[in-house]
């Protein structure tokens, strides 16, 4: 018989390294969602943060409850969303979307604006308050998605905490805004609701950018901090779909660590401003992606 040579220190890593390969396919072909291809030690911390919330002593016990139940389901595709974010996060990128991209902007009668991946929707109304101080905020239509349903209703409604404020306010100004960041606002008690102009002026939408198609033909996409979670694979297959999603001489806005170097759309590009990770696309011919042409439906969004 052949003798087992793995120690226990190998045999747990490789354990627990199928049982989240099981964990992930049991929820894409369950429920539809496909992490997969997402970065491997972000998805293990992922999992291992929703073992302690439910009390699980090994990755496969969460398995039957996700396979059973909806709400369970839901608690850890949230996990997998991070959405991390701040109104004018990274104020300089703010200031060269408007030196750099504003110009061309305004020679457009309308434009369109996708956030892809917008989380609670901050950086979509710092880019309203920076459109609507231009005076260009009119031409604009602002689509915001993102695959969690929960951060999108709080996006959509705009109500945040007031203690985020003063740092929002603090990054407007860097950001290069004009008024008071109050003017955009509501208080009440400790939370602010974003004026009904902003909140009427954007499109907000679920959609997957792993299992979803393009985006109709944009002259901006912003796609901040979400590659980060991504393996190269996934990056170029979504950065092929933004790609299909900009019009000739559109712009892409990336985060300030993600990059199109080594990317298999990286040719399509030109880069306007290095730091901020703003690109313009030169390449004229749309990607041909598998799915191009086609609008697929994300399954359903699971409610709790
Ligand atoms: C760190 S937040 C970034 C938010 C914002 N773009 C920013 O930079 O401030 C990442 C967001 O990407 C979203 N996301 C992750 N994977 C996604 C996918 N496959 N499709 C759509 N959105 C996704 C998450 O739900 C989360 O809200």
């Amino acid at each position: 018989m052949c003798e087992l040579k793995v120690s226990a220190t190998q045999d747990t890593t490789l354990v627990e390294d199928l049982e989240i390969t099981l964990l992930l396919s049991a929820l894409e072909q369950r429920w539809g969602y496909d992490f997969r291809d997402y970065a491997r030690e972000s998805v293990k911390r992922r999992i291992r943060a929703a073992m302690i919330r439910h009390g699980a002593a090994h990755v496969s016990e969460l398995i039957p409850r996700m396979l059973y139940d909806g709400e369970f389901c839901l608690d850890i595709v949230q996990g997998f969303s991070v959405p991390v974010t701040e109104m004018f996060r990274d104020p300089e990128v703010w200031k060269a979307l408007r030196d750099h991209v504003f110009p061309m902007l305004r020679t457009w009668p309308y434009f369109k604006i996708w956030h892809a991946g917008c989380a609670t929707g901050e950086e979509v109304y710092s880019l309203a308050i920076l459109l609507f101080e231009a005076g260009l905020l009119e031409r604009a239509t602002l689509y915001a998605t993102d695959f969690n349903e929960t951060v999108l209703q709080q996006a959509r409604e705009g109500v945040f905490d007031i203690k985020h404020t003063q740092v929002a306010s603090r990054n407007y100004f860097q950001a290069g805004g004009l008024h008071s960041l109050n003017a955009y606002y509501h208080a009440q008690d400790h939370l602010v609701q974003v004026n009904s102009t902003l909140r009427k002026a954007v499109v907000w939408a679920n959609h997957n950018l792993v299992a979803d198609s393009v985006f109709g033909e944009m002259n901006l996409i912003l796609c901040r901090n979400v590659l980060i979670y991504f393996s190269q694979a996934l990056q170029n297959r979504t950065l092929e779909l933004l790609t299909s999603s900009l019009s000739p001489g559109g712009y892409l806005c990336l985060g300030t660590k993600e990059t199109l170097d080594f990317t298999s759309v990286g040719h399509c590009y030109e880069l306007i401003a290095p730091t901020e990770r703003i690109y313009r696309c030169v390449h004229g011919e749309m990607i041909d992606t598998p799915d191009s042409g086609t609008f697929t439906i994300n399954p359903p969004p699971l409610t709790a």
